[in-house]
């Protein structure tokens, strides 16, 4: 099969392909804007792989995408605006690449009548939050987001409940609780702790630090992603979660004992508005009908990742600094 992943560029997207090309016969081709969250180096070690093409531009392209549709069987939709805090500075980024792009690769999905799945990857943050002894989310909860972010993946996540209704696509939802894992760009909770401490930066923590997140780790929800596109019903949700509930202060500390560093840069500061309390996953579904479920333990996870990290300077300190941007130029001219 050749897939069309979006988004392949940043973080999740770039373990997809990898776990695709690597364990796989499928051919990728990847779409990516390289938005400043995109970062050709995710995927240095597969540049000439023979199943593999990259294209740079962006899902709202309707003649671009059109092309690369006529192309491939099966879509896998990770590219997205990702980040709460950016959403909360200026939404409308999120609307035109979540609402916009997501319509676009679904018309264009019809109009070549492509034979396989469309796979649109959604998150745990569109049903809101929950309360400290609510049940965890199930896939027929109703959607509640609270950020714009959030708002956004719900509406896309109803566009292709809609494409699936009106034109019988054949669309499967993933909704995936919080990744963590190598190639994060270091803007979210668990890279920066881990940059700022070995950086001896301030770690801050927002409002009381006591909200609550379900932590996966960055393959195992890929793989729940391949299950999906192998094995999902058109038309179903599944709910991906690491069964792993834990506190922002409860990771920052697991982040400096792994570090072995002192707690004393541990800062709090102004909460996030809206700032969600408790996201858990209910994973049963997902478990029943794709035989999924999550393999990494949340303190091997955490370890191999700090880890990669400290391993993987030269990668994170070419983002720091914006020299990362430049590679696109040098491997491919200036092109855009
Ligand atoms: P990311 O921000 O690391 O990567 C997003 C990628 O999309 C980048 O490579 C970027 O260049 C690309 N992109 C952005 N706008 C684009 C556009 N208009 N056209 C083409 N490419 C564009 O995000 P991530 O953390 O890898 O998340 C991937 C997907 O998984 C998103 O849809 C996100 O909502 C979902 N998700 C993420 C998490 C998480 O914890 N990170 C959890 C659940 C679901
Ligand atoms: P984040 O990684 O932005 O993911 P999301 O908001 O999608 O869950 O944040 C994870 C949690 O960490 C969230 O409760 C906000 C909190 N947080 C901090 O306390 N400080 C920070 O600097 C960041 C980026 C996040």
């Amino acid at each position: 099969m050749k897939i069309l992943v979006t988004g392949g560029c940043g973080f999740i997207g770039s373990n997809f392909i990898r776990i695709l090309l690597t364990e796989t016969d499928n051919q990728v081709v990847n779409l990516d804007a390289l938005t400043y969250a995109g970062n050709l180096e995710n995927l240095r070690d597969l540049e000439g792989h023979p199943g593999y093409s990259f294209v740079r531009g962006r899902i709202e392209d309707m003649a671009l995408v059109s092309s690369v549709m006529k192309e491939v069987d099966s879509v896998v939709h990770f590219a997205a605006e990702s980040h709460v805090d950016r959403s909360i500075q200026q939404a409308s980024p999120f609307i035109t690449t979540n609402v916009m792009g997501t319509q676009v690769l679904l018309d264009a999905f019809r109009n070549a009548g492509c034979q396989g799945t469309f796979v649109h990857v959604s998150t745990d943050e569109v049903y809101g939050s929950l309360g400290p002894n609510d049940p965890a989310f199930k896939e027929d909860f109703p959607l509640k987001p609270n950020s714009p972010y959030s708002a956004s993946k719900a509406s896309s996540d109803l566009l292709c409940r809609a494409a699936f209704k009106t034109f019988n696509l054949p669309v499967v939802i993933t909704r995936c609780s919080n990744n963590y894992g190598p190639y994060q760009f270091p803007e979210k909770l668990i890279p920066l702790m881990v940059i700022n401490s070995l950086e001896g930066r301030s770690l801050p923590v927002y409002g009381d630090g006591m909200n609550v997140r379900d932590w996966i780790y960055v393959e195992d929800h890929c793989r729940g992603c391949l299950a999906a596109l192998e094995k999902g019903r058109p038309g179903a949700i599944y709910n991906f979660g690491g069964q792993c509930e834990k506190t922002n202060i409860q990771v920052i500390k697991s982040i400096l004992e792994i570090l072995d560093l002192p707690e004393d840069r541990i800062e709090f500061v102004k909460d996030r508005p809206g700032h969600d309390r408790r996201y858990a996953m209910n994973s049963e579904l997902a478990v029943k009908e794709l035989g999924w479920k999550p393999r990494m333990t949340f303190e091997t996870g955490l370890e191999k990742t700090v880890k990669w990290y400290l391993a993987n300077r030269p990668w994170w300190e070419r983002i720091l600094s914006g020299q990362y941007m430049e590679y696109y130029e040098k491997q491919y001219g200036n092109k855009g």
